[in-house]
């Protein structure tokens, strides 16, 4: 049951809820009207003190396709956090007002803080470098759509992998699954965190590699999750303008890949995928938006306890 659950990492529900969301969404994408008037009089709050596109406008698209309606800020200026307030206070208050929170803060730890003030449910839209859960279940029920099942998948992970919350999300939630192989692919200032590898995939035994170079490892993967270098987090434009364009996504490199390989991306792209991949079959990053919006109503309902 997850009726008046936080979400604040991928840890927080087990492989079964996460499955049974699964499940939910592939239904509504079945028959969009399914569920549809399963908020009617419910509210959710949208927090958003970082920008974003996708995750707040795929959550209010999934709370009003729900019948529920939406309320919140998207420019932090706007809100009394720029007057001083306390995000304990904020939440507090917003809890008055809601049936639910999606919180996305620049601060790693904002939303488990947020979870604990909250008298409502409260979803982590992305906590600074931290988590992205959401992100996470749109990444995982796109591999269950387009590849079936995770067990023994290798999903190699391209581009900067020390800023980017929804790889650490996705690694995290992938190492709970049988017999899968990670490749980590980036420049050596933007690895992935060692709390990751040494920490969460050496407990669950999960194996894993750290490459710099794609082209080596391409013909072995069965995803390929790309990402942007996360501007927004580097202390130094310099390093930000050296590093930014270290890969890039190219059909002539996408020949080495096998033929039912996918790629993802959580999007925004800037560089990193050519405009020119986006024709090849295999590019299925604005499916995976579409994914997002289905997992995030299932994930709504079943928070709200209307399913
Ligand atoms: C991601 C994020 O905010 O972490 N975007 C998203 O939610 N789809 C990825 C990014 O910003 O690069």
């Amino acid at each position: 049951m997850l009726k008046g659950r936080h979400l604040v990492e991928p840890g927080n529900f087990s492989i079964e809820e996460m499955a049974g969301l699964f499940t939910l969404a592939e239904k509504i994408e079945a028959d969009p009207l399914y569920l549809r008037e399963s908020c009617r009089g419910k509210l959710l709050a949208t927090l958003f003190f970082e920008p974003s596109t996708r995750t707040r406008l795929s959550f209010e698209a999934a709370m009003l396709r729900l019948g529920g309606a939406c309320l919140g800020f998207a420019e932090p200026g706007s809100s009394s956090a720029s007057k001083g307030e306390s995000l304990a206070d904020t939440i507090r208050t917003v809890s008055c007002y809601a049936d639910a929170i999606v919180m996305r803060n620049p601060k790693e730890g904002a939303a488990m803080v947020a979870s604990r003030y909250a008298e409502v449910p409260v979803v982590n839209g992305g906590d600074g470098g931290h988590h992205h859960p959401t992100q996470t279940l749109t990444d995982l029920l796109t591999i269950r759509r387009l590849r079936g099942h995770f067990d023994g998948l290798t999903v190699g992970f391209c581009g900067d992998l020390k800023f980017g919350r929804t790889v650490h999300s996705l690694a995290k939630a992938l190492s709970r699954y049988t017999g899968i192989r990670l490749i980590f692919i980036s420049p050596p200032e933007l690895k992935v965190p060692d709390y990751i590898t040494q920490g969460i995939l050496k407990k669950a035994g999960t194996e894993y590699l750290e490459t710099d170079h794609l082209e080596k490892v391409m013909g072995d993967l069965d995803v390929l999750y790309m990402t942007r270098v996360q501007r927004e987090r580097f202390f130094n434009e310099e390093d930000y303008i050296r590093l930014k364009d270290s890969y890039i996504l190219t059909t002539e490199k996408m020949k080495a890949a096998r033929d039912d390989m996918i790629i993802l991306h959580p999007l925004p792209r800037v560089n990193e995928i050519a405009l020119e991949v986006d024709g090849d079959p295999r590019a299925a990053y604005f499916k995976q938006t579409k994914y997002g919006m289905y997992v995030r109503m299932a994930l709504l309902s079943s928070l709200l306890g209307v399913v």
